[in-house]
């Protein structure tokens, strides 16, 4: 027997849609092309804004037994996460401690240590070395206490969280998300959903030509061919901005009355969490997708898409969600379409600047955090802080 699908209760968090709430709360800017296609400007970024920051990694639903691991790979470092005994996750640097080879190649599951290929160093969960063949031919005081680097990690929402710099050097992730993100992208229980497929393409733009795809509703009619008034109600669209994340809310198809006297904007709206720096989230009522940017050079990026879906045998549920799904992959291929355009004019002497109308506010907003958090970066250092 079949249970009937039905969403998690929600409406209980701040109103998101009303006519007192402004539609935009941005204007146009301007920002230079520099910020996306000077490579030493990258580097910047890895260190004062990408390495220190929460992100997401992977799902906890991939490390689910002792000894499950995921080695992540993105921004120029390598890491392998590990599911302990205890059931908490443990999290270092993969890069070995002897002559800087990888240590483990590939994901898998149930791994009891790790051994780097080169010449067999043996590293426990922790990244602690508990094995080198002839120990006795190197220095004793060099191998004492050997230990890689530490990654700091955390979960919530069903997914892995992880800061590259290691710990103490973000806030706590509840602290980082805040209270806005955690009650708002909270409610759809993502740690209840499961992952349905994850789509990967390697791609010739900045990291933060990804982000900004995901952040605004203008491209829509030209590149989505929506309908006009689907284009006029998406107009209607509301926008927080919080710390340093933000939030969109778009009527669905012909949801706009129901949207201006319904407090659960969740059940008529699609809801973009843009989770500073990399992740995008586009929540519909019944399934969602993590847009996950991963820098990889300063014109090169993995874009990845994680479907989550709800866990339910309800046919009518699994049939529209399907039909959903498979309308979304073509919509998101339209958007890694226009990637090449990008990245044909990207080294072009006439490409200046990018301008962005008020209602494209997220972007700069976004891309002046960047901004802000690297010159602040700088500024500490020369302080020698
Ligand atoms: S580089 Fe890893 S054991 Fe030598
Ligand atoms: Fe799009």
């Amino acid at each position: 027997m079949t249970t009937q699908f039905v969403p998690p209760t929600r409406g209980d968090g701040p109103l998101r849609f009303a006519p007192e709430i402004p539609n935009t709360p941005g204007k146009s800017e301007t920002i230079p092309s520099s910020w996306y296609t000077d490579p030493e400007r990258f580097e910047l970024e890895r260190k004062y804004v990408l390495n220190p920051s929460w992100q997401i990694m992977c799902r906890s639903e991939e490390l689910q037994n002792t000894g499950d691991h995921v080695v992540w790979e993105g921004q120029g470092e390598t890491i392998v996460i590990t599911r302990k005994k205890d059931g908490s996750l443990a999290g270092f640097h993969n890069v070995c401690l002897h002559r800087g080879a990888r240590i483990v190649r590939d994901s898998g599951e149930c791994a009891r240590r790790f051994k780097c290929p080169w010449h067999d160093w043996v590293y426990d969960f922790d990244g602690k070395v508990v094995g080198v063949p002839d120990r006795e031919d190197f220095d004793q005081d060099i191998l004492k206490g050997l230990q890689a680097h530490q990654v700091e990690l955390a979960e919530w929402g069903g997914w892995v969280w992880g800061v590259l710099d290691g710990p103490g050097v973000a806030p706590p992730l509840d602290e980082w998300l805040g209270e806005d993100i955690l009650t708002d992208l909270g409610a759809y229980r993502m740690e209840d959903m499961f992952l349905k497929e994850k789509l990967t393409w390697y791609v010739d733009v900045n990291w933060k030509v990804v982000v900004d795809a995901f952040n605004e509703f203008y491209h829509a009619p030209a590149l989505h061919h929506i309908p006009p008034q689907d284009v006029k109600d998406g107009r209607e669209m509301r926008i927080f901005e919080f710390d340093r994340h933000s939030m969109m809310v778009v009527p669905l198809k012909g949801a706009l009355p129901k949207l201006k006297e319904n407090p659960d904007h969740q059940s008529v709206a699609i809801c973009h969490y843009t989770i500073f720096p990399t992740s995008v989230f586009n929540n519909n009522p019944e399934h969602l997708q993590l847009f996950r940017s991963v820098p990889v050079a300063h014109n090169k990026t993995r874009f990845e898409t994680w479907e989550l879906w709800y866990k339910s045998d309800d046919p009518d549920y699994l049939e529209r969600t399907q039909r959903h799904w498979d309308h979304l992959k073509i919509v998101v291929g339209e958007d890694v379409w226009t990637w090449e355009d990008i990245a044909a004019a990207s080294t072009s002497s006439y490409y200046k600047q990018n301008f962005f109308n008020d209602r494209e506010c997220k972007i700069p907003k976004f891309h002046n955090m960047v901004n802000r958090i690297i010159e602040e970066g700088i500024a500490r250092d020369l302080a020698g802080n």
